[in-house]
């Protein structure tokens, strides 16, 4: 059966293809453990769980508006006043099948073929494809560890052309964990104003930053730059509630609406009974994305400073997320066990199969040289995964 030439030509995940071997090298009885997830190792609290039985219970199990519950829409923008200081209206928010079905509905309402979207390297693998099918493109801006993965706003500005439409912001940041500065993000709200283009702000994971970090947004910058802010976010890295697949966009009235009818005419409404649960995750009580949270900061606490002490591997400290994507750039070229590992993505495979350890490559993320470890699992994988790296890297 043919394929149309848009989608053949999309790439798959290369993240959930990590993943994936990983759990079936583990389902054969292989001891792999696996630092390629993107997904908390916690449960989804009770709580949560409590008002999706209590939703099914109710039968609140029929269509809903396609943009959402108007309870949900509502939950969304009490959450933004008290988490950014930011006032919506419910008209503002369409609710998706996840953070990630919300940003391509973002794109689509925004683009147009032959479009530019800049994106900061390493980025979250989805975007480039995403922005493909939309006929439009991605420009990449390649940026360092060795810098934090701060973005120079001279390549910013020199990368503007006349079919740039939007800046791509995602911080804290999949894969890397980065996390912007108040100046870069002033910087890039300068230069979307002066050029007149949209900010698309990937916000999923704003609520896992470290050190007393208080999350930045251009959306919270005024007026002018909240009406060029178009937020994605979603319930999944919060909550613990991957599988629940919540996400919205918030954006200005006249672009939510647009938005709003492309999905009525896609998916129609997300799951109803999810939908009760998230009202419940955004505005019942928050403790457990506190203790989350410093989970995750103890594990990073352990995980960066165990990866520096390998010969050849520099590990930048994240700021949020729950990603390292140390430098192993050192370790390109060489002959290990036999194998050639020339590139990030041979690294990968080596790592796999030679030392059990799934890990993801830093190249389809738009920077070679550096490999993305999760650490969202538990401290003895951690433990467990750096002393093989460290055996493998020897
Ligand atoms: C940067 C980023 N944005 C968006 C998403 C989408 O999350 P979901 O579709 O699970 O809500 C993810 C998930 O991995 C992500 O890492």
């Amino acid at each position: 059966m043919q394929v149309s030439e848009l989608v053949s030509g999309i790439a798959p995940s290369p993240t959930i293809a990590g993943s994936t071997k990983a759990k079936q090298m583990q389902a054969q009885g292989l001891d792999v453990r696996s630092f390629a997830i993107g997904e908390p190792d916690f449960g989804t609290p009770e709580n949560i769980i409590e008002a999706a039985r209590r939703a099914m219970a109710e039968q609140k199990t029929k269509y809903t508006p396609a943009a959402g519950i108007p309870q949900l829409r509502q939950a969304v923008c009490d959450a933004a006043l008290r988490d950014i200081g930011v006032e919506y209206s419910p008209s503002q928010v369409v609710v998706s099948n996840g953070g990630k079905h919300a940003l391509m509905n973002i794109w689509r309402t925004l683009l147009n073929p032959g479009d530019e979207v800049i994106m900061f390297a390493p980025y979250w693998v989805s975007y480039p494809e995403q922005v493909r099918l939309c006929g439009a493109r991605h420009v990449g801006i390649v940026t360092s560890g060795d810098d934090d993965f701060q973005p120079d706003l001279d390549e910013v500005r020199a990368a503007i052309t006349p079919r740039t439409r939007a800046i791509l912001i995602n911080s804290p940041s999949n894969p890397s964990g980065a996390v912007f500065t108040q100046a870069t993000m002033e910087g890039l709200a300068e230069i979307a104003c002066a050029h007149d283009l949209a900010i698309v702000s990937d916000e999923i994971y704003k609520h896992l930053l470290y050190d007393g970090r208080q999350h930045l947004t251009t959306a919270s910058m005024g007026e002018e730059l909240k009406n060029r802010t178009i937020i994605a976010d979603g319930v999944a890295k919060t909550y613990s509630m991957t599988g629940w697949r919540i996400g919205w966009l918030i954006a200005p009235p006249e672009f939510a609406k647009a938005a709003e009818n492309l999905q009525s005419q896609e998916t129609s409404n997300p799951n109803s009974i999810a939908q009760w649960a998230s009202v419940e995750a955004l505005l019942g009580p928050q403790d457990s994305v506190a203790e989350m949270r410093a989970a995750f900061a103890a594990r990073r606490d352990y995980l960066v400073p165990a990866l520096n002490e390998i010969p050849g591997v520099k590990c930048p400290l994240p700021g949020g997320a729950f990603y390292v994507f140390p430098d192993i750039s050192a370790h390109l070229g060489r002959e290990l066990q036999g194998q050639v590992v020339a590139t990030s993505v041979d690294m990968e495979l080596y790592l796999i199969e030679k030392a059990l350890i799934a890990t993801v490559a830093g190249g389809p993320f738009g920077t070679e040289g550096y490999l993305r470890l999760s650490f969202a699992c538990s401290m003895e994988d951690l433990q467990e995964g750096v002393k093989r790296l460290r055996e493998a890297l020897a």
